[in-house]
């Protein structure tokens, strides 16, 4: 199974302990965190509502929602608190000469 990869942003975009959006044409609206170094990317929309989870809060290794205070696991987009129950999605990034990749089908 052959999944595309899908460029993000540029690493440096990305700085530690914060979350930036990036909407890919054709597909998902992802977002994306830097936990000291390793870069992770879950989808954008919380799966409580309505939400971009890149207006939320990193903490630690957590995103916050910004609409009901929901968490999720950064790296395994598991719903770690309420209201959240449903987890995120989550997809591989590589980092290949400064520029950050996803694999999204
Ligand atoms: S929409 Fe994210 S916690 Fe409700």
């Amino acid at each position: 199974l052959n999944v595309p990869k899908r460029f993000l942003c540029p690493s440096a975009h990305v700085v530690p302990e914060t979350v930036v959006r990036v909407d890919l044409q054709d597909g998902p609206s992802i977002a994306i965190y830097n936990l000291d170094g390793s870069y992770f990317a879950t989808d954008n929309l919380c799966t409580h509502g309505d939400a971009s989870l890149a207006e939320g809060v990193v903490d630690g290794d957590t995103i916050m929602c910004p609409f009901h205070g929901g968490t999720f696991d950064i790296r395994t987009g598991e719903a770690t608190g309420p209201p959240c129950i449903v987890p995120l999605r989550t997809y591989p990034v590589t980092l290949e000469d400064g520029q950050l990749f996803a694999e999204v089908e």
